[in-house]
C-alpha cells in the first residue's frame, strides 16, 4: 500500500525568516566629493578627490575613506602641496555617519527623501562632528544615490589643518585663504547580495514552495539514514538540528543549534528545490558544513524523505 501525499503547498505563506541584511557598498562610479576655497577673498576654486570608498552596514553605520593623496586641484605643484602641507602625508580620511535605514528602505524606486544624518570627519588624527541633511534617491531596487541638501562646512580650524593653510599662503604668496571650507558629495552605493546575512529578524515574502509529490511511507524508511543525528521533535537538536518544520523555513534556524558558518550565511530557503540539491549532496552544495552525511543517491529517496519530512511536521 502506498500512501500518497500529493501537492503539500505552501502557497506564498508569510514565513518569520531572517530578513535579508542589506550591505551597501559604495560606487566610484558618479560619486564624487568637492570642496571649495576662496583666495584674495575673490577667486573660488574647487578641489575634489577622485579615489573614494566604502560601506554602510545593515544597522546604517555608513564608513567613507577618502584617499587624500587622491585630491584634485587641477594644477601638480598645488596638488603635491596639499598632499604634503595640508594633509601631511596621511594617507586617507574617514567619514562615519550613521544613516536610518528604516528610511532609506521605506523608499520606492524613484523617490526620494531627506535624511537626518549625524557624521564625524577623521583627519590626520582630529575628529570634527556635524549634522547635515543629506538627499537620498532610490535609483532602482539595488542603488541609492545620496548628496548633500546643502553645503557642509568645516572650518581649517576644527579640522586641524590651519598650520597646513598658513604654509600655503606663504608658498604661494598669498594674502588669504578663507578658514572655513564649503563641501559637497554626491554618493553612489550598490546593494551587495553575497554579504546579506541571516541578521536581523523581519518578516519577508516566501516564494510558494512546489508540491512535494512523494511517498511517506517510503520516505519513512529512508529517514533511517537521518535518525542517527536528527529527530522530528521540535526543539530536540542531537548531533543535528531538528527538522520539525523544516520544509519551508529557512536554514539554520532551530532554537539552540550551533550551526557552521557556511550553513548560517547560507541564505537558504528549504523547499523541495533546494533540499533535493542538498541531501543529494551536501558536501558538494555547501562546502564547510558540518553534515557528516554522504547523500541521497536515488531521487525518489529524496522525494519521498521531504515529504516524510513535511508530514510529521504537520503534528
Ligand atoms: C552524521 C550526522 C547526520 C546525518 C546522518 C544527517 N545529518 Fe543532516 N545535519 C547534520 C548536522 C551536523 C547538520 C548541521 C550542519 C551545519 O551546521 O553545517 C545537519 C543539517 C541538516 C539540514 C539543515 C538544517 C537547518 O536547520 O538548516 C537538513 C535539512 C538536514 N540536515 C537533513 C538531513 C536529512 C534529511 C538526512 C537524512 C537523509 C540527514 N540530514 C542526515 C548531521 C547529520
Amino acid at each position: 500500500m502506498k500512501l500518497m501525499l500529493k501537492a503539500v503547498t505552501i502557497a506564498s505563506a508569510i514565513i518569520a525568516t531572517p530578513a535579508l541584511a542589506e550591505h551597501w557598498t559604495l560606487s566610484p562610479e558618479g560619486s564624487h566629493l568637492a570642496y571649495g576655497t576662496i583666495k584674495k577673498d575673490t577667486v573660488g576654486e574647487v578641489n575634489s578627490f577622485t579615489n573614494l570608498s566604502g560601506h554602510v552596514s545593515p544597522d546604517g553605520k555608513a564608513e567613507i575613506e577618502i584617499d587624500l593623496s587622491s585630491v584634485e586641484t587641477n594644477i601638480d605643484i598645488r596638488n603635491e602641496r596639499m598632499i604634503e602641507h595640508v594633509f601631511r602625508n596621511a594617507g586617507t580620511a574617514t567619514l562615519t555617519a550613521q544613516i536610518d535605514m528604516d528610511e532609506v528602505k521605506a523608499l520606492a524606486v524613484g523617490q526620494t527623501a531627506v535624511v537626518d544624518v549625524e557624521a564625524a570627519l577623521s583627519l590626520i588624527g582630529t575628529d570634527v562632528e556635524f549634522d547635515t541633511e543629506m538627499f537620498v534617491l532610490r535609483v532602482s531596487e539595488k542603488s541609492v544615490m545620496v548628496s548633500t541638501n546643502d553645503m557642509v562646512f568645516l572650518s581649517t580650524e576644527d579640522a586641524g589643518v590651519n598650520a597646513g593653510v598658513d604654509k600655503l599662503m606663504e608658498l604661494a604668496s598669498l594674502p588669504g585663504i578663507t578658514r572655513t571650507v564649503p563641501i559637497t558629495a554626491r554618493l553612489f552605493f550598490n546593494m551587495d547580495e553575497q554579504k546579506a546575512d541571516a541578521g536581523t529578524a523581519a518578516p519577508v515574502e516566501v516564494a510558494a514552495v512546489a508540491a512535494v509529490d512523494g511517498d511517506i511511507k517510503a520516505g519513512k524508511k529512508v529517514y533511517r539514514k537521518c535518525k542517527a543525528c536528527h529527530q522530528i521533535k521540535e526543539g530536540k537538536n542531537g548531533v543535528g538540528p531538528s527538522l520539525y518544520g523544516i520544509v519551508g523555513a529557512s536554514a539554520a534556524q532551530a532554537d539552540g543549534f550551533k550551526y557552521s558558518d557556511a550553513l548560517k550565511s547560507s541564505g537558504i530557503v528549504w523547499d523541495v528545490e533546494t533540499l533535493t540539491t542538498f541531501l543529494a549532496d551536501p558536501k558538494g552544495t555547501l562546502p564547510g558544513n558540518k553534515m557528516q552525511f554522504a547523500g541521497l543517491k536515488k531521487d525518489e529517496d529524496i522525494t519521498n524523505v521531504i515529504a516524510y519530512l513535511q508530514s510529521e511536521s504537520e503534528g
